[in-house]
């Protein structure tokens, strides 16, 4: 069997597959995540490692052999996170997370410093980007910075847990924004401009790649073999393509995970920095991918759901799709957390608008979900314009549970979407694939395919229409506001 382990943002979640590639067992554990300040937003190291461990113990338990047979581990997680050790491989502050806003100066000075830096990384800079923040400890806290001896991403900590070895994959790398994504391999000009030195970072293992293997006291604690490989894995987005099979040139998805993805795997590099598109490496060899990443995903129909003392969620999902007669004239801009593509805005905030004394908590629940389809529209027309159109698509994650949404969302896109079976536990399912590629050698198209097919949700033309034309409202609204989050 193969286990892989997600390090999300709201849970590190485990599955274990055997070799039919079925799921046998899972787990979630859930995280906390600190804002101790306006736009800031952090996690602690140690939080992953534990729930890791606690997710190991869940899994031993309700599926002790499958768990004892694992040949090999995979790891994906949240990408972008800055986590800072010293010598002694300690975790110097909490990490700081992709969804925190708080480095907006120092991707002025980056873009100053290095004009082409959008070519080289494949994305300008942004905030929750990891350069910039470490730029931003640099700046405000530079006796932690200069004990800096090492930074990792968020899943490669917990590789350093399991396997002693400071490794990343070429996902997780590009999410830095130190990467030259074009070779692969970390920029020497990228690091001179945050200060920072080769031997500071993690080296590069493609994620079907062995990347260590299991420390003895780790294995002990775990009843699995000394020596069991774990794989480079990938960063979430990534994972969640390998896990649905998306490894051709053209294969393209929607995540509905905490945040949001489009993500389209390409054959080649193809930078187009203006978009504010991600071109990044992809876990494979000699692949890489373009992304629409949005900061505002599935958590805010949680957060909807929670302010409107309907905490039910399918529930309250089903009573707004039983009230639905037509799209809504209230407007809901999901900017919760600031916005990456296409704003990259972190000042950007969430707005109800159009409220009336009928307002009712189905209707705030419509304009929720349609607000995260008129902000997808617009991240679609993004990659139309860095000369990628998605003409049809996946979709995953937590929202993907959603009929309704799923139809709300292929409306106002006018595409096809299509759902696969079992494809909520994405990412941590990607992983086990990678695990397994890592171990066995297997052909990444022989485990990489694409799981059976739950449904394909058409467009409706006719709401195509109407959601085309609000979302023209929902574009005004935020640059009439733009000025104001500041
Ligand atoms: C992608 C991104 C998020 C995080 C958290 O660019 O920021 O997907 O990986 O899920």
């Amino acid at each position: 069997t193969y286990l892989g382990i997600d390090i999300g943002t709201s849970a590190v979640k485990a599955v274990v597959v055997d070799e039919a590639q079925a799921l046998l067992a899972s787990a979630s554990v859930p995280l906390t995540t600190s804002r101790p300040h306006p736009l800031w937003s952090e996690q602690h190291p140690d939080q992953w490692w534990t729930a890791t461990n606690q997710a190991v113990v869940t899994l031993r338990q309700s599926a002790p052999e499958a768990f004892a047979r694992t040949a090999a581990i995979g790891l994906s997680g949240q990408m972008h996170g800055a986590v800072l050790l010293d010598a002694a491989d300690r975790p110097l502050c909490p990490a700081i997370l992709w969804n925190d806003g708080r480095a907006a100066a120092e991707c002025e000075a980056l873009q100053a410093a290095v004009p082409n830096l959008g070519h080289i990384a494949g994305v300008v800079a942004m905030p929750g980007l990891t350069a910039p923040k470490l730029l931003w400890l640099a700046r405000h806290e530079p006796a932690l910075f200069t004990q800096t001896a090492h930074i990792l991403l968020p899943k490669d900590y917990v590789r350093l847990k399991l396997t002693g070895n400071h490794v990343t994959d070429p996902t997780d790398a590009a999410g830095t924004l130190l990467l030259d994504e074009a070779s692969r391999d970390w920029s020497p000009e990228l690091l001179n401009a945050c200060g920072l030195t080769q031997a500071q970072m993690p080296r590069i293992s493609d994620g079907t790649a062995p990347a260590g293997r299991l420390l003895p006291a780790i294995a002990a604690e775990w009843g699995l073999p000394v020596g069991t490989i774990v794989a480079g894995g990938a960063g979430d987005a990534a994972a969640g393509a390998v896990g649905i099979g998306a490894i051709n040139c053209g294969d393209a998805f929607i995540s509905l995970g905490t945040s949001a993805q489009i993500f389209v795997t390409t054959g080649s590099y193809r930078p187009y920095p203006e978009t504010l598109i991600h071109s990044f490496a992809h876990t494979l060899p000699r692949t890489w991918f373009q992304m629409a990443a949005l900061l505002n995903g599935a958590s805010v129909v949680e957060w909807a759901a929670r302010l409107t003392g309907q905490p039910d969620i399918p529930d309250l999902l089903a009573r707004t799709e039983a009230a639905f007669t037509a799209p809504q004239r209230l407007l809901f801009l999901p900017y919760l957390a600031g916005e990456r593509t296409p704003h990259n805005d972190p000042h950007a905030r969430g707005v109800l608008f159009g409220l009336t004394p009928e307002t009712s908590p189905t209707a705030v629940m419509q304009s929720v979900l349609e607000g995260v389809a008129y902000s997808l529209l617009e991240a679609h027309d993004c990659l139309t314009a860095a000369g990628t159109p998605v003409t049809h698509a996946a979709i995953i994650g937590g929202g993907a549970r959603s009929l309704f949404w799923t139809r709300i969302i292929a409306s106002t896109l006018g595409i096809p979407i299509t759902r696969y079976t079992g494809s909520e536990s994405g990412p941590a399912f990607g992983a086990a694939r990678l695990a397994r590629i890592a171990a066995t050698g297997e052909a990444i198209d022989t485990i990489c395919t694409k799981p059976p097919t739950l449904d394909v949700t058409e467009p409706d033309r006719r709401l195509h229409e109407v959601y085309r034309e609000n979302s023209v409202r929902f574009r005004r609204l935020y640059r009439a506001l733009r000025e104001e989050f500041r």
